[in-house]
């Protein structure tokens, strides 16, 4: 039986303000890719992430998520993706809404989010009447990290999740991340490869804005 494609981008280019920011990327992952992204400051890894998560309009070339075009099907596709984005979004919700939130948007008991966040050592009951955006960046990351793993979807998307993270924490993340016990698939964007070193199979490194080492592990 073929591996369930889960993301087919091909060709993709996509300019800003002229500039080729991703330059004729084909990027396929089937389900149950751990995808290690990899790259230089400014190599498109994160319009790459957020062009298949239809945030911007690609120029050319052609993204599908399961078969789904993430702009046209935007909502659907959304629904599939836990996306957790390099800048903490300014959501000016506290955290007991912004829990309901989630709830209501995407079937997510928030009694499963305060699990995992209490395996993240955060204390999210004193927390809930705080605006997300006044939490520390350690505290939103790992708010974020909990919501996206009680999802429970079949693609995750980490734009540098670790960032704000003590080591302690970036630990716990791991081993949450190691124990997920359904197929899924990972694309996690990293500077540094020993992070993800037993999480990841694959490895794509992209630099100006093309894939140019794209490798099983
Ligand atoms: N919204 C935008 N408008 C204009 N230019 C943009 C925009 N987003 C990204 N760029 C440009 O696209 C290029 C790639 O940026 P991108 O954020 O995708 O890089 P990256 O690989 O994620 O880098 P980093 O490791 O620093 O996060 C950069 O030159 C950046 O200035
Ligand atoms: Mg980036």
């Amino acid at each position: 039986m073929p591996d369930k494609k889960i993301v087919e981008a091909r060709n993709v280019v996509k300019q800003f303000m002229g500039e080729r920011v991703l330059d004729d990327v084909t990027i396929s992952i089937d389900l149950g890719d751990k995808i290690a992204m990899m790259g230089p400051n400014g190599a498109g890894k994160t319009t790459f992430v957020r062009s298949m998560l239809g945030f911007y309009h690609i120029d050319s070339g052609k993204i599908q998520i399961e078969g789904l075009d993430p702009i046209k099907s935007r909502t659907k596709v959304l629904k599939e993706i836990s996306f957790i984005p390099q800048l903490p979004p300014p959501v000016k919700l506290n955290v007991a809404e912004l829990l309901e939130y989630v709830e209501r948007s995407s079937d997510t008991p928030s009694s499963r989010i305060a699990e995992e966040a209490k395996a993240m050592d955060l204390d999210i009951d004193a927390q809930m009447q705080k605006p997300f955006f006044k939490l520390s960046g350690g505290m939103k990351q790992k708010l974020l990290i909990a919501i996206a793993l009680a999802r429970k979807s079949k693609l995750f998307v980490f734009d540098e999740p670790t960032a704000n993270l003590d080591p302690k924490a970036r630990e716990h993340f791991y081993k949450l991340l190691s124990g997920i016990d359904y197929p899924h698939s990972t694309i996690f964007i990293t500077h540094r490869i020993e992070e993800v070193e037993g999480l990841a199979n694959r490895k794509i490194y992209m630099d100006l804005g093309k894939v140019v080492e794209d490798e099983r592990l």
